[in-house]
């Protein structure tokens, strides 16, 4: 049987590692990872489920190129994190602020995604393109918020592959995925004085918020993009759409343990825990338009796909 193949960007991640899981289950497919470092456990256990691992750094154009060679699918996902973490501990440690790190965090997360881009653009054999962005947040939030920059630099991208390559775009969808299932602000912190436990939460009670587990549900999203739907589709990819008084409920039912929701601006996460403009533009972007894809128009949601093998 004749394979096609699908090259993912960032397999040894959580969402990357959905996408090659998925595809190496699938017998008309073949999958090529990248990784910086070939011999990583996460790379190590994906060879050993058969996938071919190839070494390539988003920094370094040639060998995306060499990576992308002969594809007929890609996955791209940046990784704001891996350069904005270390750069803001330093940081930290010297007793500085942190914005020069979203500075140069946003300048490196969008030269890697224009370098994916450009490098797809070239790839004779490319049916399918899915890149996997978050919200504008300036753009959604009129401006009024522009520090979520590890947002920004991915609609960044998304814009880029439109405007820099229209033939890339028309095989191009974009998963935009719910919040991770595994972001703190999910898991409630226990209160000494009551035994009860609190969510603390900007958003308000009634605001939806997609969850997904990104490691386990990104892959098969991926899949139905390729295989069942046209490109040009834009799915938000979510396993639940609670409200936020839903999830304080249903972890408690889950948990056998009483729970609950406390209130707290956005001022207070900054002033009083600590908090990043970085992390707290996106949501104060959220609280204000009641809609966790501000901004993103036409849209589908998981239940929309051609379901058959969802
Ligand atoms: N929707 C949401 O709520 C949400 C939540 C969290 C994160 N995110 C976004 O998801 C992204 C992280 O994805 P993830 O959770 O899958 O990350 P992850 O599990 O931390 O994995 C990061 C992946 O990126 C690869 N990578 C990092 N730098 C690279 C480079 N220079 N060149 C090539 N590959 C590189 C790593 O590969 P190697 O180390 O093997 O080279 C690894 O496979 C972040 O940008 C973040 O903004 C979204």
């Amino acid at each position: 049987m004749s394979q096609k193949l699908i090259v993912v960007v960032g397999g040894t991640g959580k969402q990357g590692g959905s996408v090659a899981r998925t595809f190496l289950n699938l017998p008309t497919w073949r999958v090529r990872i990248t990784t910086r470092n070939p011999t990583s456990q996460a790379a190590t256990e994906l060879a050993n489920l058969g996938a071919e691992v190839v070494q390539a750094d988003l920094n370094d154009a040639a060998s995306i190129e060499k990576a992308f060679t002969n594809a007929n699918a890609i996955f791209l996902n940046t990784d704001y994190w891996a350069v904005w973490r270390p750069l803001k501990a330093a940081l930290d440690a010297e007793g500085k602020s942190y914005e020069s790190a979203s500075e140069k965090a946003y300048e490196t997360e969008t030269g890697q995604g224009r370098r994916a881009v450009d490098a797809a653009a070239k790839v004779p054999s490319l049916e399918r393109f899915i890149f996997s962005p978050l919200i504008d947040v300036i753009k959604a939030s009129g401006g009024k918020y522009p520090r979520s920059q590890h947002a920004n630099a991915k609609a960044w991208i998304a814009n880029y592959i439109e405007t820099a390559h229209p033939d890339l775009a028309k095989k191009t969808s974009l998963i935009y995925l719910g919040g991770y299932n595994d972001n703190p602000s999910l898991t409630p912190r226990p209160n000494e004085a009551t035994g009860r436990y609190m969510f603390i939460m900007p958003l308000k009670n009634t605001f939806r918020m997609p969850i997904i587990d990104p490691s386990k549900s990104t892959g098969k999203f991926v899949r139905a993009l390729i295989e069942d739907e046209q490109p040009g589709t834009k799915l938000l990819a979510y396993d639940t759409f609670p409200t936020i008084s839903e999830i304080v409920s249903s972890w408690s039912n889950e948990n056998g343990k009483e729970a609950d929701l406390i209130p707290i601006s956005i001022q207070a996460l900054h002033e009083k825990m600590g908090m990043t403009w970085e992390h707290l533009d996106i949501l104060s972007t959220l609280d204000e338009t009641g809609d966790y894809m501000a901004g993103v128009e036409g849209y589908i949601e998981p239940q929309q796909l051609k379901a058959s093998k969802i």
